[in-house]
């Protein structure tokens, strides 16, 4: 069995970047006992294992059929994926290796080193402590709260920073005392806990947060969110957060299936929640079977980890601002100029560029569409208080002005409602409004690398979208025919047209969404270009 060859594609940093390890696994062999040994030959690189390298995404090739058996029995034991067990592996044996970088060896003086797989944490003081990443568990009052304990147990494992909050029902299940040791510091159970409100205060643990998880999410829980109910800690986070959300529903069969239930889940998916589970299988109840139970820790982790990949995060560490919806131009308090821009396909780029790993400010008119999740919302009326939001969210890596500013504004909007007159028919001198996109793209400091316009045209689209171009200063416009024939102004699918100072391209109509992750997956990779460029040029 030994010497049989698992390859690790992962591609580590620094001297041996580009290099794939080549790690050899054995089972020790000793009567029926399935222990592995590993020889871990990327020392042979002069690789340094460290836990962060080892939760990178492993595939493993030509694993003989026996130790494959093997090792699936022994995750099965540990109650780990296959892949799990093998990032255990790893991780013990670098681990065992020291935490620091062994002197290079040639292949053949691979040392071999057993190691017992069921020792999971890491050792106190032998690894260099992983970049810490922080989530939010929060604790609903289902039956599955105990198996959060596991859940705590390996989110931390893999190094995650964790805080917990359990709502009153949750504590019927497990208790703060529990999830705070496991945790490795106190749980939070009370909105108006004048002492974690102070330290911590339910904003904080709002915004901190790389994810929040919910697990388990309760019929209950999922209710409020979804009716903006805030009425205790984890409600009120959850209302208050502009952070990715993760659910893990778990409940009675019935109870998913009820349309109420139903109802909630798709209004939270509509707006940017994600979902495992739940899994089918026996329920806590004598005799029930069907679809409702939580999925397994792991599976969590897996959706965690998931979430939280930067390597298909391209926009990670970018920050990106949007602009969406029409403004409001007031005539008098009650009445205004406006156009009518739904706010569809702006959202959908800041929900695209969110999802891409980007921090985003959403400055939005007003608009009857969902706020996407992870973003950073800030809600105008007018064009200057738009052109204001814009100019302070600054500075920024990319900056999309896809909002229908008014170009005109009433020039003294009445202070009080404007009376009807017999024969006076109120005439209005209409001012200019600042040109947003044309300011920032001519800004001499912080001005964004990438600056791009929307161009709404009723005729002459690219002709217009052209002339925009030129005109404005910008890089790209991204044009689309707005007449009411097209019935982009609105709905849900867009034909546009990308000009650049390079030319034009007309994609395919798509829906918004569509349109969105194109023209994000197109910005990420003009951003990348620009940075290998500068790199270059240093
Ligand atoms: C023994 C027991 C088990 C329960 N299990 C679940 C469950 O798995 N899922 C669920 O949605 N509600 C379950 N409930 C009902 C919730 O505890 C109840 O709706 C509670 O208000 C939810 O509180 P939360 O919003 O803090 O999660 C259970 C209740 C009891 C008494």
């Amino acid at each position: 069995m030994r010497g049989t060859v698992y390859r690790v594609c992962r591609q580590l940093p620094g001297r041996i970047a580009r290099t794939p390890l080549t790690l050899t696994l054995s089972p020790a062999g000793r009567g029926n006992q399935t222990e592995i040994a590993a020889g871990v030959s990327a020392h042979s690189y002069g690789c340094h294992l460290t836990n962060r390298d080892l939760m990178a995404s492993i595939t493993i090739r030509q694993l003989d059929d026996d130790l494959k058996k093997r090792l699936k029995l022994q995750a099965a034991r540990h109650g780990r994926s296959m892949e799990d067990e093998v990032r255990t592996i790893l991780r013990d044996a670098a681990a065992a290796g020291g935490g620091h970088a062994p002197e290079p060896q040639s292949p053949a003086s691979v040392r071999t080193t057993q190691v017992r797989t069921t020792q999971v944490a890491p050792k106190p003081g032998t690894q260099p402590a992983p970049a810490q990443r922080h989530i939010l568990l929060i604790i609903g009052g289902g039956i599955a709260a105990y198996k959060s304990l596991d859940l705590i147990r390996r989110l931390k494992e893999r190094g995650f920073a964790l805080r917990c909050i359990l709502t009153a029902a949750a504590q019927q299940f497990v208790t703060p005392l529990s999830v705070g040791a496991l945790a490795g510091e106190p749980a939070f159970t009370d909105l108006f806990d004048p002492k974690s409100e102070f330290d911590a205060g339910h904003i904080r643990l709002a915004r901190q947060p790389e994810l929040i998880v919910v697990a388990p999410a309760t019929a209950d829980l999922m209710a409020k969110m979804a009716g903006g109910h805030a009425d205790d800690l984890a409600s009120a986070v959850l209302l208050a957060t502009n952070r990715p959300v993760l659910l893990a529903p778990a409940m009675n069969p019935m109870m998913w299936a009820n349309r109420a239930t139903v109802r909630n889940v798709q209004l939270l998916i509509r707006d940017g929640v994600a979902l495992v589970g739940p899994n089918e299988g026996e329920m806590a109840e004598r005799g029930e079977w069907g679809s409702g139970r939580m999925a397994e820790p792991l599976e969590i982790v897996a959706a965690v980890e998931k979430h939280l990949r930067t390597d298909d995060k391209p926009l990670a560490g970018k920050r990106v601002i949007v602009t969406s919806g029409p403004t409001h131009e007031p005539i008098d308090p009650v009445r205004y100029i406006a156009n009518r821009s739904s706010g569809k396909q702006g959202h959908a780029i800041a929900a695209a560029a969110a999802a891409a790993g980007a921090d985003v400010v959403l400055v939005s008119g007003p608009v009857n569409v969902a706020d996407p999740s992870g973003v950073t919302i800030i809600r105008i009326e007018s064009a200057r208080e738009m052109f204001d939001a814009v100019e302070k969210a600054l500075p920024a890596d990319c900056a999309i002005f896809a909002a229908a500013v008014a170009d005109w504004r009433v020039a003294e909007p009445g202070r009080e409602k404007i009376k009807k007159a017999k024969g006076a028919t109120p005439a209005f001198a209409l001012v200019e409004n600042p040109d947003i996109l044309a300011t920032i793209a001519h800004r001499k400091r912080q001005r964004p690398k990438l600056v791009i316009g929307f161009a709404a045209e009723t005729q002459n689209v690219i002709d217009n979208a052209k002339a925009k171009l030129a005109r404005k200063g910008c890089d790209w416009i991204v044009a689309n025919d707005v007449s009411p024939a097209s019935g982009v102004m609105g709905g849900d699918r867009n034909t546009v047209h990308l000009v650049t100072h390079a030319g034009v391209e007309s994609w395919p109509q798509q829906s918004k969404e569509e349109v969105a992750l194109a023209l994000v997956a197109r910005i990420a990779s003009t951003l990348v270009e620009s940075a290998e460029v500068s790199e270059k040029a240093k």
